[in-house]
C-alpha cells in the first residue's frame, strides 16, 4: 500500500521506537517498589496518581496556548487512515467514563503490512541477549538454544511505513489530544508479539509481566490506541482484560504499592462485574487509559500481535 506523503508538523512531535522507551518504563531494576519509587525518574512516578496527571495536562495545556503558532499546524497531517463511527467527544467521554472506547479499525492493507513487517524483522525479549527472528521459533515458541520466548518485541518499528502512518493518524492525534487536554509531544509505537504456551498461568505470569494485572507509567500523561494485528476471537489467543474505570478509581494501597498486583487482590477489591475482556477481528482497535488496570491474558492457542501507539 502506498501512502501521501506526511506534511513535515511544525509542532515539536517525538516519534521514537518502541524498544529502548519500553525498557525505559522501568528506571530501576530493584525488586523493592519503594526502592524503586526513589529511583530513576523520580516525578514520572508520581503519574500514578490521578491528581498529578491531570496538574501536568493543566500545566501542559496552558504552556501550549503560550506557544501557539508551533501547535496550530499540529493536526494537518494529510493522513488519515484509521476508521470509526464515533464522534472524538463520544470516545473521549468513554475513555473518561470506562477507560476506553471500542470501535477503531485499520484497513485490512496495513494489517497485513504490519503482520508482514513483524513476521520478518528482528525481534529482542527483555532479560535474553539476543535479537531473533519469529521464524526461528519452534513449535513450542522456543529459539534453537532451548529459550523460551513468552513476548517479542519488533525492533525498529520505525523502518514499518503503516505503523508510521497509524502514529500520525489525524484521527488518533484529535482523540489523544482531547483526552489528554494537550497536544502530545512524544509518540511511541509498540509492537508486540505474545506467544502462545502450555505452561500453568503462575508460570507464564512469573516470565511475562504483562500477563500479571497492572497499571502503566508511561510518562507525567498519557494514553494508547491499541490495536490487534492478528485476530483475538477467544480468551485463549491472547485477550486484553481490563478493569472499567479503574484509571480514576484505585485504592491507596494500590498506587503506594507497585504497579503489579495479583488477580486475587484486584478481584476482591473490584469483583468480576467490571472487568471487560477485549476481543476483535485483525484489525480491531480500542483507545484506552492504561492507567485504568489491565493485563494481557497470556495466550495458549496461537501467537498474538498488538501493534500500541502511546501518546504522551
Ligand atoms: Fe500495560
Amino acid at each position: 500500500m502506498t501512502y501521501q506523503k506526511l506534511q513535515i508538523r511544525r509542532a515539536p512531535i517525538n516519534i521514537e521506537d518502541e524498544k529502548m522507551i519500553r525498557l525505559k518504563g522501568r528506571l530501576s531494576p530493584s525488586s523493592s517498589p519503594f526502592r524503586r519509587l526513589f529511583q530513576g525518574d523520580f516525578s514520572q512516578r508520581l503519574s500514578r496518581f490521578l491528581f498529578f496527571r491531570r496538574a501536568y495536562s493543566f500545566l501542559k495545556n496552558i504552556q501550549q496556548k503560550f506557544n501557539f503558532s508551533d501547535y496550530k499546524d499540529y493536526f494537518l497531517t494529510g493522513c488519515n487512515y484509521v476508521l470509526s463511527n464515533s464522534s472524538i467527544d463520544r470516545i473521549v467521554n468513554e475513555v473518561n467514563d470506562r477507560s476506553v472506547f471500542f470501535g477503531l479499525y485499520l484497513p485490512d492493507s496495513m494489517v497485513e503490512e504490519v503482520l508482514h513487517f513483524a513476521a520478518h524483522a528482528p525481534c529482542m525479549e527483555p532479560g535474553y541477549s539476543k535479537n531473533f527472528l519469529m521464524r526461528e521459533l519452534d513449535h513450542n515458541n522456543c529459539l534453537p538454544d532451548g529459550h523460551q520466548v513468552f513476548r517479542a518485541l519488533v525492533n525498529d518499528t520505525n523502518q514499518c511505513s503503516a505503523v508510521n502512518v497509524v502514529a500520525q493518524d489525524a484521527l488518533l492525534l484529535r482523540i489523544a489530544s482531547t483526552y489528554l487536554r494537550y497536544h502530545p509531544t512524544k509518540i511511541t509505537c509498540h509492537l508486540t508479539w505474545s506467544l502462545a504456551s502450555n505452561l500453568t498461568k503462575g508460570e507464564v505470569q512469573n516470565q511475562y509481566p504483562a500477563s500479571n494485572f497492572h497499571y502503566d507509567i508511561a510518562g507525567y500523561n498519557f494514553a494508547t490506541a491499541y490495536f490487534y494485528i492478528t485476530p483475538v476471537l477467544d480468551e485463549d489467543s491472547g485477550t486484553h482484560v481490563m478493569i472499567r474505570g479503574s484509571h480514576k478509581r484505585k485504592p491507596i494501597w494500590m498506587l503506594l504499592k507497585s504497579g503489579r498486583h495479583s488477580d486475587e487482590s484486584v478481584y476482591a477489591y473490584y469483583g468480576k462485574s467490571d472487568e471487560i475482556q477485549i476481543q476483535g477481528k485483525a484489525g480491531f482497535g480500542f483507545f484506552q487509559d492504561p492507567s485504568c488496570i489491565h493485563k494481557v491474558k497470556a495466550p495458549t492457542s496461537q501467537n498474538r500481535l498488538l501493534l500500541q501507539i502511546r501518546y504522551s
